[in-house]
């Protein structure tokens, strides 16, 4: 069976390594193989951010020359805009029917993104997004998600609806299965687990040569390495943790270099502040030339969306018959009344 595969993201900010070593780069490798979706969740982003319109439009723009420059093939990858497919939105309505308020409560991605709120204070769209994140993953019977494993609650509460729905109503939806990465999350410069633009620990995926030198130079290492000869700790260290997502390959040398103290952290920075230049290069040059066609990346997500848009409505068409909501159909009318 071919598999269809989906992830989105949310519209908040630029993309940066972390995305490209968790999940860009093995999207980049699977539309080779399979029909890929790749969709901007603007919606998911309103969840958080419903003051700030502006900048989730400015991200739309900003986000699709990331997906392009990251290797993401428009020839191959369906890439749209998830508040441009309504039926997502209606969906999701009917899904939380029968979605329990316990349910959502008890997600553990939900309540850790929601510390420090008490559960009662939620938004009732925040709490119910993986409601709607089934949704996304539903109306075009997604059969594969590449996800981190943050996102398996979601994963599993949307293989629960599709079965809910089936037993319900009719089997006509697809159960989707993660493709869990194997990559470990990517730590920020700052040696926080987790690289973010809003934690200032992040490398841009259009970082210049020199924004990626400095923001090396500047990124914490092993805190026992006083001198350039003492004995250090890999594991510990964000440098060692890129050199293992960029160039597995020279993992052992650099492993040994460092513990023995024969290999200095700036001589270390410098490699892998090279290989990350290699890395972004080809990525700036793809931004640059999509950089000067706004036109053609406009045309971009219109094809995708429009692409989306024709799958939604032949799956709406089929939900509604399930649910028994099917009682006319007004296009023959509509055309009239033109
Ligand atoms: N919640 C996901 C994230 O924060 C984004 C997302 C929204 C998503 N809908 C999705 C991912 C559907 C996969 C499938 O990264």
């Amino acid at each position: 069976m071919t598999e269809r595969v989906l992830t989105g993201d949310r519209v908040t900010g630029k993309l940066h390594l972390g995305h490209y070593a968790g999940s860009l780069e093995n999207r980049v490798r699977l539309q080779e193989e399979y029909e890929s979706f790749v969709f901007l969740a603007d919606v998911q982003a309103l969840t958080t951010h419903f003051e700030q319109k502006d900048l989730i439009r400015s991200h739309i723009h900003e986000m699709t020359l990331d997906y392009l420059s990251a290797g993401i093939d428009p020839e191959k990858s369906t890439i749209f805009i998830q508040s441009m497919i309504p039926e997502i939105a209606e969906l999701t309505v009917y899904f939380s029917m029968f979605v329990s308020v316990n349910t959502l409560r008890h997600n553990p991605t939900i309540k850790a993104e929601s510390k420090g709120q008490g559960l009662d204070e939620l938004y009732y769209g925040f709490l119910g997004y993986p409601v709607s994140q089934a949704a996304d993953i539903t109306f075009c019977k997604a059969t594969l998600i590449p996800v981190g494993d943050d996102q398996l609650p979601h994963l599993e509460l949307a293989r629960k609806i599709v079965r809910r729905f089936g037993e319900l109503y009719q089997p006509i939806l697809v159960e989707p299965r993660a493709l869990i990465s194997n990559t470990p999350r990517l730590v920020g410069t700052d040696g926080n687990a987790k690289m973010s633009k809003s934690l200032g620990n992040a490398i841009a995926l259009d970082s210049t040569r020199e924004d990626i030198a400095y923001k090396i130079k500047r990124a914490v290492t092993d805190p026992a390495r006083v001198h350039k000869n003492d004995p250090g700790h890999p594991e510990i260290c964000p440098i060692y943790a890129y050199h293992r997502a960029f160039q597995p390959d020279a993992l052992p040398e650099i492993r040994q270099g460092c513990e023995r103290g024969t290999m200095g952290c700036s001589a270390c920075k410098e490699r892998i502040s090279l290989t990350l230049e290699q890395l972004i290069a080809p990525m700036r040059e793809r931004r640059a030339y999509y950089a000067g066609k706004p036109k053609a990346v406009e045309e971009i997500l219109m094809s995708g969306t429009q692409h989306a848009r024709e799958i939604a409505k032949e799956t709406m068409k089929e939900v509604r018959a399930a649910m028994s909501l099917d009682y006319f159909d007004l296009s023959a009318r509509e055309r009239r009344v033109l």
